[in-house]
Order: structure tokens, then C-alpha cells, then sequence
């Protein structure tokens, strides 16, 4: 039987069907997109594919220079054909809970700025409703306080600085990140999400509403592509 580390290559392989010559493409972050970065650029060097690709983080911007993937940086990034990321959950709809690495606010600009987004994931990130994981929300350093107060209002569980009060974790756009364990309770993710970015200081939140169009789900009993009925793919 596949671990999961094997299920997250397979998972990131398959992805790169989606992957054609001329494309630009939005390159998430995290421990499975990992897999699709890599072979993206097999791509490029085995099979003479063009394309360029926008980093979501300081750490896939790395990666991908590492495998000398061409780059366009995130604020000419419009129009793009194609983002592959990674998720903490999706459910039914397609929608999702992102940022367990932290990058939220630059993958929903990416994911935003594409055509099509594939999400690739192992099948523990599948759920009927989202919620389990705890909804991360990228917040101003400054005001963090401030935030997690008014979040507390709505958020029926801890709301948690990532990392330690003294030392807390700190994004790539030097915000925070607010955790919050809402519980799998979130079956209105749109209206959720519009509740909370009206909150002076939230920066970003980690759901991803009617952003994604397929996900390349892989399990043990193999690498399955589900394809939202009314999506872009
Ligand atoms: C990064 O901020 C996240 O949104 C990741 O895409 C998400 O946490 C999935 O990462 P893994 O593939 O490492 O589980």
C-alpha cells in the first residue's frame, strides 16, 4: 500500500495532465504541489514545453529557481491559464481550506488571477464539510489582537496565534496567521468568508470559494480526477 508521502507524488504527477505547452501557470505551495513543481520542470527539460510559471511563496519562488522553472513575479501575474496548488480540505462544492503553510493570501491572488485551478491532495483532505482543520486567517501584525477578538465572535472554538506570542510565525508578507477552529460546521464558506474579511486587520482568509475546478485526488486504491460539473475544466 502507497504512504502518504507516495500518494502526494501521485497526486502532483497527475496533475501536470492539465499542464500544456505555452501555458502560464500558478505555482502553489506545500508538500504535494512539491511533486507537480518538480515535474513541470521534467517538462520542460524531457518533453520541450514552454511555460512560465508565478510562485505563490518565497518558498516554491526557490523551488522553482532551483529547477530553473522561466518566472513571472505575482504583481504582473494576470490572466494566467492555470494554477496548480495544494489544500487542507475540500468538500463537495469544490471549495476549500488553504494556508496550513501559511501562503493564503498569495495563492488566492494567483488562484484568482487564473483560468483554472487543479487542486492535488491525498484523499484525508476530502471532507463533506469544512471546518475540521483549523481555518487559518492572515491577519495584520499590528492589530492582531484586535482581530482575534472580533473573530472570537463568531468563530465557536479557539482562535490561536500561530506560533508563540513571543515568536510568531510570520507570513511572507509579514503578516500573522490567526487559526480558528470553527469545527466541520462551515456549509455557507461564502458568507463565512465575507463575515470575517469585513473585520478591520484581516488580511486574508483561508477559504477558497468556487476557485477550484478539479481535484486530483490520490488513495490507496489510486489517483482519481474529480472534476467540478459547472467548473472552467
Ligand atoms: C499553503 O499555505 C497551503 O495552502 C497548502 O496548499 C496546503 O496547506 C496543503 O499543503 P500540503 O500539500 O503540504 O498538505
Amino acid at each position: 500500500m502507497a504512504g502518504a508521502e507516495q500518494l502526494k507524488e501521485q497526486a502532483g504527477i497527475a496533475a501536470c495532465r492539465f499542464v500544456t505547452d505555452g501555458m502560464s501557470l500558478g505555482l502553489g505551495t506545500g508538500s504535494t504541489v512539491r511533486y507537480s513543481i518538480i515535474e513541470i520542470a521534467r517538462m520542460i527539460k524531457e518533453e520541450g514545453i514552454e511555460v512560465v510559471g508565478v510562485p505563490t511563496s518565497e518558498d516554491t519562488k526557490r523551488l522553482a529557481e532551483h529547477l530553473e522553472i522561466p518566472l513571472r513575479t505575482i504583481d504582473v501575474a494576470t490572466n494566467l491559464d492555470l494554477t496548480i496548488d495544494g489544500a487542507d480540505e475540500f468538500d463537495p462544492k469544490f471549495d476549500l481550506i488553504k494556508g496550513g503553510g501559511g501562503a493564503l493570501t498569495r495563492e488566492k491572488i494567483v488562484a484568482k488571477a487564473s483560468n483554472s485551478m487543479v487542486v492535488v491532495a491525498d484523499e484525508t483532505k476530502q471532507v463533506s464539510t469544512l471546518g475540521g482543520f483549523d481555518l487559518p486567517i492572515e491577519v495584520d501584525s499590528i492589530l492582531w489582537e484586535d482581530v482575534r477578538d472580533g473573530i472570537s465572535g463568531i468563530c465557536p472554538g479557539e482562535v490561536r496565534l500561530r506560533g508563540e506570542d513571543e515568536d510568531p510565525y510570520i507570513t511572507d508578507n509579514q503578516g500573522f496567521i490567526l487559526d480558528c477552529s470553527f469545527g466541520p460546521t462551515i456549509s455557507n464558506p461564502e458568507s463565512l468568508e465575507r463575515e470575517i474579511s469585513e473585520i478591520p486587520g484581516v488580511v486574508e482568509v483561508g477559504l477558497f470559494v468556487g476557485i477550484c475546478d478539479a481535484v486530483v485526488m490520490a488513495s490507496s486504491g489510486g489517483v482519481e480526477t474529480l472534476v467540478k460539473p459547472d467548473g472552467r475544466l
